[in-house]
């Protein structure tokens, strides 16, 4: 049996009655968002509009932490050793890499904190959660091909990662998209970079 339809009066202007303001679907009425607020209020940030798998979303953020690390120390390491021709204008990209990875680190690790878990930094076990590798690199070519393969790696993992959470948390979304656009740039500029390689 299907409900009669609802009858809206019309608002004139001499009524001083609020009228109930009709409500799109999924838009809650200020008590509901109210007390829904205040219960469970230690959950901080995360509501129960929240509705991706918490658990699993702070493993991935810990995993891509790792990942970042491990680049952050990979990179530090080409730009010290960076030797050649060509080194002057590569440890710039390596050390400027070094940084945006740090950064990518912070972005992951704050939004762990806020999803109510906490960032694993262990550096003993950082290589082996870490999905791109520590590699030295035999010279300076090598390393910027080395560099590119982890950016890959990177874009990949990203790329899964955002259309795991997809719409379910969008902040986190909005975070892994912002690296990955920069994980992006990066790759482009060593595959530009080895195109146009001169010598050894
Ligand atoms: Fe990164
Ligand atoms: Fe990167």
């Amino acid at each position: 049996m299907s409900k009669p339809a609802k009858q809206h009066p019309k608002p004139s202007s001499n009524d001083s009655t609020p009228q109930p303001a009709s409500r799109p679907p999924g838009i809650s009425d200020t008590a509901t968002l109210r007390a829904k607020a205040r219960k469970d209020i230690e959950d901080g940030a995360i509501t129960d509009s929240y509705t991706a798998d918490r658990e699993a979303v702070i493993k991935l953020l810990n995993d891509a932490l790792a990942t970042e690390y491990v680049c952050v120390l990979r990179y530090y390491r080409h730009y010290f050793m960076a030797k050649g021709m060509l080194a002057d204008a590569v440890k710039g990209e390596f050390l400027e890499h070094a940084q945006q990875e740090q950064a990518h680190a912070g972005k992951l690790a704050e939004r762990i904190v806020q999803l109510g878990g906490e960032p694993d930094l262990n550096p003993a076990t950082l290589t082996q959660r870490s999905h791109a590798e520590y590699k030295e690199g035999k010279d300076l070519r090598d390393m910027v091909r080395e560099n590119l393969i982890a950016e890959r790696i990177a874009i990949d993992s990203y790329r899964e990662m955002i259309n795991f959470v997809g719409d379910k948390d969008t902040t986190t979304k909005r975070i892994l998209e912002e690296i990955l656009a920069q994980e992006e740039e990066h790759a482009d500029e060593f595959a530009d970079l080895l195109e146009g390689w001169i010598g050894e």
